[in-house]
């Protein structure tokens, strides 16, 4: 829809100095509705034609007019337009009716590939809140470059390899039990790890047990290598739960095992560039281009390779796999260094496409402004978490409206997304407190909210029983314009969210509809039999397909009824 667009040839019409897309660039919102729905600047344009931006303004208000502008009001050195509200309302409404689903869509991906490594959960040890803040975080930024145009491929780069493993299977060769680990494969395989660090603090002579079997594993011993494959199994089945309820799937399962025999070519190419440096009997390389960053280590003393050694040569078959146009990296803020270090070697290999990595860092979740902590028996199983909340969304459900159908369905969409939703309204960045009683809150900024305003708003059309059509007429009520004009912003939202990686500008943005639509609700008797009902009906339904979208980027479910 062209509202900005015909402001800005009006616009240029009496100012030929600057182009169409220049004023275009440089319309803002006001911050008050009550100065005008857009306002243009006039600095640059006074420094062209030399003259006092307030004095141009105020002698340019007269001049500027369309049919779609009501009035301009020069305020100092600022042009502020007010729009027909009912032209520009009907042109909102009917431009998302046409666009339906698609309404927001942008075309800048081009079609490219854009790679996400996403997840990334560890073989053998609970799903952190950090792998959640990953998994969500990641899908959303997938989603929303998809709605920009990119291909994308989600990789769940999953900690499968590691000296960690042999450890594991030493302590399990020594204290397991195969019953035991069936019946709750992570807790147990958790418990054997950890008691292998207790024994160990007696007995060293278990530190070089555990490296052995980690050596029969490399070389591809049976036995170790049938345990290995075991764990790695059964721990993706209790992942593969976890997606199942956050409804997060991946292109990729390949992890760091799957870059075993993918190191040596990347340790012969640095060779060969000379790149490698010995350092007390390991090889590692130096990264004096940056003196902040430590030296990056590429081989143990023992021969061993590290997370770093893989993440090398995963970027490189990603990039021969997939021609990605960039590589975003979703992982916690606690690892900014290694994506420094590793970017920095690709650089120094003389690769351009280093750039093109990105490390999206992220804040941590805490529970009484702690660090949400795994270790030592205080295991928070995120699965009963899940299903905690599912269980708290139901009882709320019970509670307002028992005669829901299909009411699991629903508790599970609203359970889900109330903690996809507190995760996503925050910036990245930030930590945030994890609270299953506030985000499911049926009021403030939670997901139940945006959920429950999207059915409220679903029950109105089915009492109506009206079937979707254009508007033939605009509301000029300001209620109806404010909510109209958020609905027009939609697009702009998803540029920012993708501009800043940014997931939260369409979560905080969905609150403002929803906010906006509440407010609304209340002003007005959308039943009424008036000349307005179809117009504002037809404004309730463009306001369920902007929510549901905003929902949909989020990685979240829409009920109808709830
Ligand atoms: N498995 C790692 C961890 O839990 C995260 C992996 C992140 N991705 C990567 N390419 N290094 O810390």
């Amino acid at each position: 829809m062209k509202l900005k667009q015909t402001l800005a040839e009006a616009i240029h019409h009496v100012i030929p100095e600057l182009s169409i897309e220049e004023i275009h660039a440089k319309i803002e919102k006001p911050k008050y509705a009550h100065h005008g729905d857009f306002a243009f600047p006039t600095f640059e344009l006074a420094k062209i034609k030399k003259q006092a931006p307030h004095l141009l303004a105020s002698n340019l208000a007269s001049e500027i007019n369309h049919s779609i502008i009501a009035k301009t009001e020069p305020v100092g050195p600022y042009l502020n337009f007010f729009l027909e509200k009912e032209i520009a309302q009907q042109q909102i409404v009917n431009t998302i009716f046409d666009k339906q689903q698609a309404y927001g869509d942008l075309t800048f991906g081009n079609g490219e590939n854009i790679v996400l490594d996403l997840s990334s959960p560890n073989i053998a040890k609970p799903f952190s809140m950090g792998h959640l803040r990953s998994t969500v975080i990641g899908n959303a930024l997938a989603n929303i470059l998809e709605k920009c145009g990119f291909k994308t491929i989600r990789i769940n780069y999953l900690g499968d390899w590691g000296t960690q493993f042999g450890k594991l299977i030493s302590a399990y060769l020594k204290w397991g039990s195969k019953e035991d680990v069936l019946k709750s494969p992570i807790p147990e395989l958790l418990k054997l790890y950890v008691k292998f660090h207790v024994e160990a603090e007696k007995d060293e002579t278990l530190i070089e047990e555990g490296r052995l079997w980690f050596k029969k594993l490399e070389d591809g011993n049976d036995e170790a290598l049938s345990l290995w494959k075991w764990f790695r199994e059964e721990s993706l089945l209790e992942f593969q739960r976890i997606y199942d309820l956050l409804g997060v799937s991946f292109d990729s399962n390949n992890g760091e095992a799957f870059y075993n025999d993918k190191m040596d070519s990347v340790i012969d190419h640095l060779k060969k560039m000379n790149l490698l440096t010995l350092s007390d009997g390991a090889e590692v390389v130096v990264l004096e281009e940056d003196p902040s960053l430590p030296p990056c280590l590429i081989k143990k003393s023992d021969g061993a390779t590290l997370y770093a050694t893989r993440d090398l040569a995963a970027a490189f078959y990603r990039k021969k796999t997939y021609q990605f146009s960039k590589a975003l990296y979703v992982v916690g803020q606690e690892q900014t260094i290694h994506f420094q270090q590793v970017k920095a070697v690709i650089k120094k290999m003389g690769e351009d496409w280093a750039k093109d990595m990105h490390h999206i860092p992220f804040g941590l979740l805490l529970k009484d402004g702690k660090k949400m902590s795994t270790r030592k028996g205080k295991v928070v199983l995120l699965e009963n978490v899940i299903r905690e909340a599912i269980q708290l969304a139901d009882s709320n459900i019970q509670a307002k409206n028992p005669e829901l159908p299909n009411k699991e369905e629903v508790a599970k969409q609203v359970g889900v997304g109330a903690i996809i939703f507190h995760d996503l309204k925050n910036y990245r960045l930030n930590s945030i407190e994890f609270s299953l009683e506030d985000m499911l809150k049926f009021e403030g900024e939670t997901g139940p909210y945006v959920q429950y305003t999207f059915a409220r708003a679903s029950s109105i059309l089915r009492k109506a029983t009206w079937t979707p059509k254009e508007s033939t007429k605009g509301l000029h009520d300001s209620y109806s314009w404010e909510l109209s004009k958020l609905l027009y912003d939609f697009p702009a939202v998803i540029e920012k969210a993708y501009v800043g990686f940014d997931p939260s500008a369409i979560a905080k943005y969905v609150i403002d509809v929803c906010q906006s639509f509440n407010t609304w609700y209340g002003q007005v008797k959308f039943l009424n039999e008036d000349q307005e009902k179809e117009s504002r009906l037809a404004l309730v339904y463009a306001s369920t397909i902007v929510i549901e979208e905003s929902l949909r980027l989020l990685g979240m479910k829409a009920p109808k009824e709830m």
